[in-house]
């Protein structure tokens, strides 16, 4: 497998890996600053390729900070091997995530975040969203760059197939489709609708992101109010009346 590494928005890089076992690809984002920012490990399978992604933008052994959404072997899997060969790097999750999981998982301590704290890395700010259950998990969160004004949206957005790496089209409608093509199959159930997944869904929106940084399926550039809301009414009609 090779990463293909694409720059969706300033000084931020898609590494994108399609695993044809899953039919789906899976990427990760580095954002290239004074304190370098990996958002997702991607698999400890996959360290080897990912990695190659990385040095191709930076010396990886440079990196800082290393964020994921929620603790699943795509998000966080390969954590320890990315901790080994960055001696100052330090993983950003939850509150709720290094309490539960991260702080026995992880082989150095990670930095656990409150809702809304914001982590300078340089010209880039990255404000941490605690989203419990926004895509799954009660440790989920998601970050945004203030900067650039990109959300890292984790499996919202969720696209099949090895599509484009950036769409100024619409993304809305495929991650629907996805999301109703899932609803009956092996892994259905994967988003919970709680009585605060709208509020959540309306909080990412207002935050009026210009690109959306997706870890299945193609990033998008425009107008990301819009997708997310029409992401939240498509969530509600789909999996809130089970
Ligand atoms: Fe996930
Ligand atoms: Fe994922």
């Amino acid at each position: 497998m090779q990463a293909d590494v694409t720059e969706i928005a300033p000084d931020t890089f898609r590494i994108s890996t399609f695993h044809p076992d899953f039919g789906i690809q899976f990427n990760q984002f580095l954002i290239r600053d004074e304190e370098p920012f990996l958002m997702h490990t991607g698999f400890r399978r996959m360290f080897d390729t990912t990695l190659a992604g990385v040095r191709s933008i930076i010396d990886p052994s440079q990196l800082r900070w290393i964020g994921f959404s929620h603790f699943e072997s795509d998000e966080c899997g390969a954590l320890n091997q990315w901790l080994a060969i960055a001696p100052r790097a330090q993983t950003l999750c939850s509150f709720v995530g290094a309490t539960v999981t991260v702080s026995d998982f992880a082989d150095r301590a990670p930095r656990a975040l409150s809702d809304g704290e914001v982590v300078p890395i340089g010209r880039h700010r990255l404000r941490f969203l605690a989203t419990p259950q926004v895509p799954h998990g009660w440790d989920a969160g998601l970050f945004y760059d203030e900067a650039v004004q990109t959300l890292l949206c984790s499996d919202l957005f969720f696209q099949p197939g090895d599509p484009t790496a950036l769409s100024e089209s619409d993304i809305v409608g495929p991650a629907t489709d996805a999301i109703r093509a899932g609803i009956d199959g092996p892994l259905a159930k994967d988003m919970p609708y709680t009585p605060h997944t709208d509020a959540t869904m309306r909080r990412l929106a207002a935050l009026k992101p210009r690109t959306l940084a997706t870890m299945h399926g193609s990033s998008f550039r425009g107008d990301g109010e819009k997708a997310l809301a029409e992401l939240g009414a498509a969530i509600r009609e789909l999996l809130g009346k089970a």
